[in-house]
């Protein structure tokens, strides 16, 4: 029988992906914006607040995720959930508030109509 549930039935509780991608033509990009020191960021509040790892958090690197204009990007599932961040400040409540108690950062919100 299907869960209810999506969280139930994937391998991690909470998957965040950052886009990090970077245009060699010089076009902007969110590897232009830190991206990498977001991911980087992420990833080791995730381990150090020992999130990280099958029932739990997934932190993972992505390419372009077609929503450039609000870089850098990133994405929560299971509720696709899109933040767009600034600082470290940001990604420690995305960790806090989202990944560790499900609780979205309405603050960080990237808006609907941000696209490519
Ligand atoms: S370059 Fe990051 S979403 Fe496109």
């Amino acid at each position: 029988m299907p869960s209810p549930n999506p969280a139930a039935s994937g391998y991690y509780g909470r998957h965040i992906f950052f886009c990090l991608n970077e245009r060699k033509n010089g076009e902007d990009s969110c590897a232009m914006h830190n991206a990498q020191e977001g991911f980087d960021r992420c990833k080791a509040k995730v381990k150090e607040a020992g999130l990280s790892g099958p029932g739990k958090v997934r932190v993972n690197k992505a390419g372009c995720l077609d929503r450039c204009a609000g870089g850098p990007v990133a994405v929560v599932y299971p509720e696709a959930v899109w933040y767009t961040f600034v600082d470290a400040d940001d990604i420690d409540e995305i960790v806090e508030s989202h990944l560790k108690n499900g609780e979205v950062v309405e603050r960080l919100l990237l808006p609907a109509d941000v696209g490519r």
